[in-house]
């Protein structure tokens, strides 16, 4: 058990539950979700919270059987904060009063203006008057619980910030914390001080913990991970192999779509530096020979995703009785894969990964990454010693150079892509971008055009360049390269790699572009 300050967050379904967690993680606070269903007295006496918070979540509290918060946690005597269906919640258990209906819903940007009387919660708020926050309610309080008052109004929710700060139970109906509310991570920060946390809680910290985890979940049996390179993969197997040595063992599966010299980067790293046992499939003749004329982006995500389990599942027998699969599913995984609505959500792509294998193999998951950000899992990477040129490389699809090269895929086309892309990303490193951009690669494109070169005729391949920024790959703004810096590319391109008379740079946003071209 950890020595740190605790705070439970009780989770009532909110989208975004994760987001307070991390807002916690940031402040150097240990934090835990936990579904409400799954915590009650018992629970909350071993667990010993320093400071509790209720999410938001999609029910109304006068539903038949509307998610409750558990017995005895209004007597803890530690702060309590309360977030949308949490303040409703709390204002329902307290003796106030919520109402839903026509007229009170609302969802998106508010203003909140600040009431007479100052809270401590509030510090670092309205010092420029109101303050904009993000709303996303169907129901609203209409009768605050005996020992509150108001702290903040907006025009559609009277009761927007309330509190008894006597007993620190505080209630919002708005969410702090997502970045549409733009002091939300102030409030936390005066919560936590509030209860008194110390901020002790660091990436060190979430290190020593995984690996108890880890240790505790594997026991003495034989993990299996497949290592695509990526950074995600690749923090996973190193905290895996801190935790548990030589029970892990890698398979990197080369399905001949990997970047220049990426296969040898990866295998040198892993096998020389790192010393973990690990399969190096080279199955690119596999790969290449099914997809020889597919050109539909669906076909060959799914060729690629069939192949890949196929393959993986072949190399893990030779570990002999491995148990559990890892995989450095993170957070936003997580989420993408749930729809928002609660409804089925329309699949834009066949996103590749080992999904499938655990059932058919019998094994069983380990994911020590799954509660973090892109940026948390670099950090963690950080912690864990990993070469900053590995840790900030741009993320790279399962799928590879296969979604980069629209239409039929060929070796030769695969061949010029190859050198193409590599000199499009050292141009980005020459000049000082690569760690601005979120993602940066080159894609082949399915036409050839007449050029000019010398005296003499030429009729390639043209090139399109892609370049985003973006917090989580789920929206991107493509990246605003000077004139300069594009035309510097192209010259280069075109002269240094056979193959290309013609360069086009991407200049559409995600949504209504994707980041890949398929
Ligand atoms: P899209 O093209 O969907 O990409 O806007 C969003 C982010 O996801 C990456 N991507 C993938 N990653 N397997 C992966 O591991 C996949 O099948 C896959 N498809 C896209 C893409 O590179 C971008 O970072």
């Amino acid at each position: 058990m950890t020595q740190h300050d605790r705070l439970l967050i009780i989770d009532f379904g909110s989208q975004v539950t994760q987001l307070i967690a991390r807002r916690l993680r940031e402040l150097n606070v240990y934090c835990e979700i936990h579904p409400y269903n799954r915590v009650d007295e018992a629970f909350l006496r071993a667990f010993a919270p320093k400071a509790v918070i209720f999410s938001g979540g999609p029910a109304s509290v006068y539903w038949q059987d509307a998610p409750m918060p558990p017995k005895g946690v209004f007597e803890l005597g530690v702060p309590i904060l309360g977030i949308c269906y949490g303040q409703q919640v709390m204002m329902h258990c307290l003796g106030g009063h919520v109402e839903g209906g026509h007229g009170t819903a609302e969802f998106g940007r508010a203003f909140v203006t600040p009431a007479a009387e100052r809270l401590p919660l509030l510090e670092g708020w309205f010092e420029g008057g109101t303050e904009q926050v993000w709303m996303s309610h169907g129901d609203h309080v209409s009768k605050i619980a005996p020992g509150f008052r108001v702290y903040g109004t907006s025009p559609n929710a009277p009761f927007a910030i309330t509190a008894d700060p006597e007993r620190h139970f505080y209630a919002v109906q708005f969410h702090p914390e997502v970045h549409h509310t733009p002091k939300g991570a102030k409030l936390y920060e005066n919560f936590v001080r509030l209860a008194g946390f110390k901020g002790d809680w660091t990436m060190g910290a979430y290190r020593e913990e995984a690996i108890r985890k880890i240790r505790e979940q594997v026991g003495d049996a034989k993990v299996i991970c497949g290592l695509s390179g990526g950074v995600d993969s690749s923090v996973a197997a190193v905290l895996i192999h801190e935790a548990i040595g030589d029970q892990l063992t890698c398979v990197f599966v080369d399905h001949g779509l990997l970047r220049l010299g990426e296969a040898e980067q990866v295998v040198t790293m892993f096998r020389d530096h790192y010393n973990m046992p690990l399969i190096h499939a080279d199955e690119s003749d596999l790969f290449l020979g099914a997809l020889e004329g597919v050109s539909d982006p669906e076909v060959k995500r799914k060729t690629i995703g069939r192949l890949f389990i196929d393959v993986f599942q072949k190399h893990a027998t030779e570990v002999g009785g491995a148990q559990f699969l890892a995989q450095g599913t993170l957070y936003p995984d997580v989420i993408e894969s749930v729809s928002f609505s609660g409804g089925p959500s329309v699949t834009i792509k066949s996103h590749h990964n080992v999904g499938g294998l655990p059932e058919k193999m019998g094994l069983k998951l380990v994911e020590p990454l799954r509660e973090l950000f892109k940026d948390e899992v670099r950090a963690l990477g950080r912690e864990l010693g990993l070469p900053q040129s590995f840790i900030g490389r741009h993320p790279f699809p399962g799928p590879g150079l296969a979604i980069r090269c629209p239409g039929e895929i060929t070796r030769e086309k695969l061949d010029i892509l190859r050198r193409a892309d590599a000199v499009y990303i050292d141009q980005i490193r020459r000049h000082g971008l690569y760690d601005e951009i979120w993602q940066a690669f080159a894609a082949i494109l399915p036409m050839r055009t007449v050029g000019v070169m010398g005296d003499g005729r030429t009729y390639d391949y043209a090139l399109a360049l892609r370049a985003v920024t973006s917090v989580d790959g789920m929206t991107a703004d493509y990246y605003p390269f000077t004139h300069d810096f594009l035309g510097e590319t192209a010259t280069r391109i075109i002269n240094e790699v056979k193959g290309i008379n013609r360069v086009f740079y991407d200049c559409t946003s995600k949504p209504p572009g994707t980041i890949e071209l398929e």
